[in-house]
């Protein structure tokens, strides 16, 4: 029997074991996937435990993705870039591989619902510049995008970003000046979900070309996507990131890629 879980503190929210679970079940494979509570200052005690109990790998999630990065032999050229691992995997060799799966489940997740958007050349507005950001600047710039607009409430992480992914930085109180002709809108900032304010921005600007991503999902439809869709643009939730990214994960472990259903989607729905 195969075990995988995933790490993290507090870690009762996760929503990993109702993916994994329900993959484990739908393919029939002989595994199981836990979650493992473990504190930072225990951090490389509790993942030692977890190997020598002979898991075959696990996510990592808050607080650890970037501890985590010191902690593994091996680095994934993603993991490296983003400066984050989520997912952990043994090498043949027996050594801990770290890996970042973030911007495969950001790409995906828009591939699969829009198949003819082609990335490359495009002009790209992201808003916020949060661990989430890293992880789709570095998406973006893999695709090969063309101009990328960067606005934080925070300049100085806006600037240090848009350094790293040569993004033009627009200052906080301009943020409505990144959407004029802007093809994608991404929200990376925790502002709209559950318990948070909205994220306010005028969205006037967009046409029924433009596509606007909101990668919160608790709730699915935010206000931003709201305004973005009354407004006549395609848009795409949070969800499927979620279950994007976590499919290579499941694959390395278990040696299934996983086919995204509705029921995964039913699962995850928040009421
Ligand atoms: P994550 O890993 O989910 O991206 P994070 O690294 O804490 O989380 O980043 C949160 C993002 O949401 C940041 O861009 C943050 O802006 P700051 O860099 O200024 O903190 C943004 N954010 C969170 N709350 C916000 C608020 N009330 N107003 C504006 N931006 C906010």
């Amino acid at each position: 029997m195969k075990k995988a879980g995933v790490i993290g503190h507090p870690i009762s929210h996760s929503k990993s074991p109702l993916i994994h679970g329900y993959w484990l079940k739908k393919y029939g494979i002989e595994g199981i996937y836990s979650a493992y509570d473990i504190p930072s200052e225990s951090l490389a005690e509790g993942v030692n435990r977890l190997i020598e109990d002979g898991l075959v790998g696990f996510n990592v999630t808050l607080p650890h993705k970037q501890k985590m990065l010191f902690l593994c032999q091996r680095l994934t050229k993603s993991a490296t870039q983003i400066g984050a691992v989520n997912t952990v995997f043994l090498n043949e060799k027996g050594e801990m591989v770290g890996d970042n799966t973030d911007a495969y489940g950001f790409c995906e997740n828009l591939q699969n619902l829009y198949p003819d958007f082609d990335w490359k050349g495009k002009t790209v507005a992201v808003i916020g510049a949060g661990g989430a950001a890293r992880a789709v600047l570095y998406a973006l710039r893999e695709k090969k995008v063309g101009q990328i607009r960067l606005t934080n409430r925070t300049k100085n992480s806006a600037d240090n970003l848009g350094q790293m992914y040569q993004a033009d930085v627009i200052a906080w109180d301009k943020k409505d000046s990144i959407v004029p002709d802007a093809d994608l809108i991404i929200n990376t900032t925790s502002l709209g979900m559950k318990g948070q304010p909205p994220l306010e921005i005028d969205l006037s600007g967009v046409t029924n070309q433009t596509l606007v991503y909101d990668i919160v999902y608790n709730p699915l439809h935010t206000q931003f996507l709201q305004q973005a869709r009354n407004l006549g643009a395609k848009t795409v939730t949070g969800i499927g990131m979620l279950i994007h990214q976590a499919r290579p994960a499941f694959q390395t472990w278990f040696g299934v890629m996983p086919v995204v259903d509705e029921e995964v989607n039913k699962i995850l729905m928040p009421e």
